[in-house]
């Protein structure tokens, strides 16, 4: 979701703005745009891709020694050039500003400009503020101050940087909601929405905290927070220097990101359980020094997340109350925020997020707190993001910068590491002997191992891909614990290829979708060879018995045999616990193809963002 770049330095800024924007186009978005210091403030937008901004800078020979750039994904008006950021304010002196995020009060805001004279020229809320900037600067003839005056009447969730054109030796710029940090450089400072925009530049990097802005020129920066102060109290911020690798966030031989980030899951899975390598014995320790004492006296737990992460919660439920007997409850985020649910000291809220920002999870995990849940937990991909941030305990998942859109290795990073908590709680509950945590601690130790083989159904799955590319719909089934890795494949499905695909438990069948099948609706089944298998075989006969085509994912023992209308694809023997895990990726390679042979954007697929940072 909208992206930030800003540069200001001793030398030509334009080409570190446009890689930067190249860089964040993965977070999703649908214009571009970019001003620059060129004898004034000058701008270039296009509602088109970052390649097409690319042409308008080298048409225009744009060069300057500061700037700030952006991609919008549009919330406020339709992607068009009108609506892309850079916004201005005229007057004597022009003011830039980018935003990520939405101003809940921009309407007010905007009939008390309109009514002072300024003059709109976009639908979109980050408009305002570049006008209040400008209002503002008239009652205080401070840059610094009146941007500090005007964020202090923002409402909802923004990270900005702002220029003013009399002043373009600095750059402004302020978090609130949304993730900001500063690029400390040699020769220049620098801030973006996300790490991987700074790398071309510099691996010292200041993660600005709620509240924070920034002053920055090309030799300094000064921060202030004003959470308490309006015009802000000067802080001193860490400078972390980044150990992400261009190699993690390059290509290398892959044809996408999606494609990249399936093959790293044996990689990034190995990565995430390293702290069991050597171990026999797992301790609460691994989800924060507090946690041996929080789990003593949790008796529920409650997982909040949206979109994949929310299917891992799914997949957690069922292994929570089976291995460590303990109730759990799994909600959509954004649903949570808004209702009123009884609340529960004892229970452990458990806030699951590959990017740590998205703002509907993170404000259920504060409501959660708010009604009176006392501990929190982070299952979360980005170390420094808000949810780590914000939450009591953590555990950091180590699938490293997940690039596509779709998501998948944090998926199976997440389920590794909700085995994890299960066999904690398990064992805390007295309800796993040593020698069955060892036997666990075995089988998870295998499943980097596991996933190298799931992956080889590659060229099978592939040989699928063109019949369903043709279709229009398709129904994912599964069973038990399997069901929410069906939701997750028609998920994978629907966001990349657009086929719109839906899942259903298959027990569930007969009391609605049984109606849809014909030869046009694919099957797609999960069949591992559970206690389940029996029941879900006879809901395949019910889909057979209708014409329906029949595509299902069993284990090496299952008893399925392929004939006309119904098509096998066998992974290895069923593999207990880990079943889930090793079920997600015939169903990841399968969206990935079908889509190839579709030729939509695989990585970015249209409206859709990576991290989600507004409601
Ligand atoms: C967006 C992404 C999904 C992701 C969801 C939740 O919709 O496109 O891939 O599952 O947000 O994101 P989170 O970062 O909280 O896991």
């Amino acid at each position: 979701m909208c992206g930030i770049i800003g540069a200001i330095a001793k030398a030509n800024v334009v080409p570190v703005l446009l890689e930067g924007l190249q860089r964040l186009e993965y977070r999703g978005y649908d214009s571009a745009g970019l001003v620059f210091t060129d004898y004034g403030l000058k701008r270039l937008r296009t509602a088109g891709r970052v390649h097409q901004l690319c042409k308008l800078v080298e048409q225009e020979n744009a060069q300057g020694f500061a700037g700030i750039a952006h991609t919008r994904w549009a919330t406020h008006g339709k992607p068009s050039e009108q609506n892309a950021h850079p916004h201005f304010s005229g007057g004597e002196s022009r003011i830039a500003v980018v935003h990520n995020g939405i101003i809940e009060n921009h309407e007010s805001i905007r009939t008390f400009l309109k009514n002072h004279g300024y003059q709109f020229s976009s639908e979109t809320d980050s408009e305002v503020i570049a006008h209040l900037i400008a209002f503002k600067l008239k009652e205080i003839p401070d840059f610094f101050k009146a941007v500090c005056l005007a964020v202090a009447e923002l409402q909802g969730a923004y990270a900005i940087a702002v220029m003013e054109e009399a002043h373009p030796e600095r750059i402004i710029v302020a978090r609130h909601g949304a993730p900001l940090i500063l690029g400390i450089g040699k020769d220049g400072n620098y801030v973006a929405s996300d790490v991987s925009a700074l790398l071309q530049v510099t691996r010292d990097v200041i993660y600005l905290e709620e509240g924070d802005i920034a002053e920055l020129s090309n030799h300094s920066f000064h921060i202030v927070n004003c959470l308490h102060d309006q015009l802000g109290e000067p802080v001193n911020r860490i400078i972390h220097e980044s150990h992400l690798s261009n190699e993690e966030i390059g290509l290398g031989s892959y044809a996408h990101y999606m494609q990249k980030e399936i093959f790293e899951q044996p990689s990034a899975v190995a990565n995430t359980l390293e702290m069991i390598s050597n171990t026999q014995s797992i301790t609460p320790n691994l989800f924060g020094s507090e946690a041996g004492k929080i789990f003593l006296n949790t008796k529920q737990i409650l997982i909040l997340a949206c979109g994949t992460s929310y299917h891992a919660g799914l997949v957690a439920r069922y292994w929570l109350e089976k291995v460590a007997g303990i109730p759990c409850n799994v909600e959509i985020a954004s649903e949570y925020r808004y209702r009123n649910p009884v609340s529960d000291p004892a229970t452990l809220v458990v806030a699951i997020s590959q990017s740590g920002e998205t703002a509907d999870t993170l404000a259920a995990m504060n409501y959660a707190k708010k009604l009176g849940h006392t501990y929190s937990l982070a299952i979360c991909n980005v170390p420094e993001s808000a949810l780590i941030r914000q939450a009591d305990l953590r555990f950091l998942t180590r699938a490293g910068p997940e690039i596509g859109v779709a998501s998948t290795k944090a998926f199976t990073t997440q389920l590794a590491s909700l085995l994890l908590l299960t066999i904690t709680l398990a064992k805390m509950r007295h309800r796993l002997p040593a020698h069955d945590e060892r036997q666990l601690i075995l089988t998870l130790r295998h499943l980097p191992n596991a996933l190298k083989q799931a992956l080889k159904v590659e060229p099978l799955v592939k040989n699928w891909a063109q019949n369903f590319a043709q279709k229009r719909h398709a129904l994912f089934l599964g069973r038990g614990v399997h069901y929410p890795i069906a939701m997750e494949g028609a998920l994978k499905l629907k966001e990349i290829s657009y086929i719109h695909a839906e899942a259903y438990a298959a027990g569930e069948l007969k009391h609605g979708p049984l109606a849809l099948i014909d030869d046009e609706m694919p099957v797609v089944a999960i069949a591992p060879s559970n206690q389940l298998l029996d029941k879900l075989k006879s809901n395949l006969q019910e889909v057979q018995a209708r014409g329906g085509e029949l595509y299902v994912f069993a284990d090496a023992d299952s008893q399925i045999t392929p004939s006309e209308h119904l098509h096998v694809i066998r992974l290895t023997e069923y593999a207990g616990l880990l079943s889930p895990i090793l079920h997600t990726i015939p169903l990841q390679l399968l969206a990935y193809h079908v889509a190839l042979v579709k030729g939509t954007d695989v990585d970015k697929p249209r409206n859709l963002a990576k991290a989600v940072t507004v409601e």
